[in-house]
């Protein structure tokens, strides 16, 4: 039996289909990260919905909360050099994809409708090739509403281990994940996105969580001990100052990659702030029996706690604080003799505030045709000039930039807006140079920068051919058009 969903999304399908071309005369080849013999693992992977007590026990539970597998916050985990092939079914009643944050994958692989696949109806199936050639921790979401299903909770967690990290002897390894849920008294989900918001500084959950709980979370750790704090920002709009109330504590990776161990308490006001797609581990030592050492956001005025660490006697004896640096990263590294430089302006969308879809909105094949195209239906920002196409306008931008495989670029953002902006660059780990506002920051790699208002980065990176998106991971922004795309041949 032909459902009208059905036809609408055949429909929307043959709409979509005008959103791609803009005669990309020569594909690019994409490449593999890992040698084709690299160790292969399965991973049968599922996105659905489900209940989910967010609200804390004893509250209604939440319906329509979205994860992999049936698990919230899926965690994957496998050693560097592993080759994830990966059979994916949707059993959502939506279109998804997915995305491999961070991740070097060949460009089929990146999960970005409709520039590297097209979206995957309810009941279809996808097979990603996910080459893990670097340690660290990232997280694979969809790339298609992905304000709605990531606000629902449709987000997992890659951890890729180096063998050779063991020898760094931590007591301790622990999660935190900072989502916020937008759900009303009696969990029931609030609108996810609104035109104040995605015009602004994004729409903020209404229930602030970590690792899916309003109660933060209470961990045991050895006194004296030395804990490894992985830390993903998986919200779609909240950007945090991440701190603790300890001086032995050092960030150790951005985004996964090994880093210069920095003291906490070195950079600029003893934080480290983390947009939306971040990730940060920290390395802390832990206090005596008894006593407990705090991970707190202070960015909001009053210090939010994300987690206690309750140190319980092991018998360990205090020594003096070291950071502990992990194994340096092996991603490819610019060369920085002769870079091609670029300028991005990250800008507001002139005139664009409200483009209206050639249909009425509340036609289903309008909202069908733009679901199927992975966009909102307005246009609040711009790289350059250019929005992805959003509404009426649905059609793929041309690149920001034509690059070559193999060759260094630099590029510098400006942020000419009111909001920060994170920004990601997909199929790539970039080295984040300078900033015209941080001072004192070594340079050091990570996938997302923030962007502060009125502030200036330079990132610099190897491009690896393929047609990779660089958008803001604020994901209304990106809906809204803050995305473009580099081609690279
Ligand atoms: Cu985590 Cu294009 O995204
Ligand atoms: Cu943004």
């Amino acid at each position: 039996m032909i459902s009208r969903r059905t036809l609408l999304l055949a429909g929307a399908a043959a709409g979509a289909s005008a959103f791609a071309p803009t005669a990309l005369s020569r594909e690019p080849v994409s490449r593999d990260t890992l040698p084709p013999d690299a160790p292969v693992r399965r991973l049968t992977l599922s996105a659905g919905e489900m209940e989910a007590a967010l609200l804390g026990p004893g509250k209604p539970q939440t319906h329509g909360f979205c994860a992999y597998n049936g698990t919230p916050f899926l965690t994957v985990r496998a050693p560097r050099g592993t080759r994830l092939l990966v059979d994916f079914e949707n059993r959502l009643p939506d279109l998804t994809t997915v995305h491999w944050h961070g991740i070097r994958v060949p460009n089929f692989s990146d999960g970005v409708s409709p520039l590297t696949q097209a979206a995957i109806p309810p009941g279809g199936r996808f097979a990603y090739n996910v080459p893990l050639p670097d340690p660290g921790l990232y997280f694979f979401h969809p790339h298609c509403d992905e304000t709605g299903q990531v606000g629902r909770g449709l987000a997992g967690l890659l951890i890729v281990d180096d063998p050779a990290e063991a020898r760094l002897g931590f007591d301790l390894e622990h999660i935190i994940v900072v989502k916020d849920w937008r759900l009303d008294a009696a969990g029931r989900w609030l609108p996810m996105t609104s035109d104040e918001g995605a015009s602004t500084a994004g729409t903020f959950g209404t229930v602030r969580a970590t690792n899916g709980q309003p109660v933060p979370p209470r961990v045991e750790a050895p006194a004296h001990g030395d804990v490894r704090l992985r830390v993903l920002v998986a919200d779609s709009t909240r950007v945090i100052d991440l701190g603790c109330d300890t001086d032995d504590a050092a960030l150790i990776a951005v985004d996964g990659q090994a880093c210069t161990p920095m003291a906490l308490s070195a950079l600029p006001d003893e934080i480290w702030r983390m947009g939306p797609a971040m990730r940060a581990d920290l390395h802390v030592r832990m206090p005596g029996p008894g006593q407990e050492l705090k991970i707190y956001d202070y960015r909001t005025s009053e210090p939010y706690l994300l987690t206690t660490l309750v140190a319980v006697d092991r018998g360990r004896r205090s020594t003096a604080f070291k950071p502990k640096a992990l194994p340096p990263a092996k991603v490819p590294l610019p060369d920085m003799k002769r870079p091609t430089r670029f300028d991005f302006l990250v800008q507001t969308a002139a005139g664009a505030t409200a483009i209206a879809p050639p249909l009425p909105a509340d036609d289903p094949l309008a909202q069908a045709l733009i679901e199927s195209a992975c966009v909102g239906s307005k246009t609040f920002w711009a790289v350059n000039r250019n929005s992805w196409g959003a509404g009426a306008d649905l059609r793929l931008p041309p690149p920001l930039q034509r690059l070559e495989d193999g060759r260094s670029y630099v590029l510098s953002i400006s942020n000419v807006t009111k909001h920060p902006h994170p920004m990601h660059l997909h199929g790539h780990v970039f080295r984040v140079l300078s900033s015209s506002r941080k001072t004192g920051i070594p340079p050091y790699l990570a996938d997302t920068v923030m962007t502060e208002p009125n502030e200036t980065v330079e990132i610099a990176f190897r491009a690896t051919s393929g047609n990779w998106v660089f958008h803001c991971h604020i994901l209304e922004h990106m809906d809204t058009g803050l995305m473009g795309w580099f081609r690279v041949t």
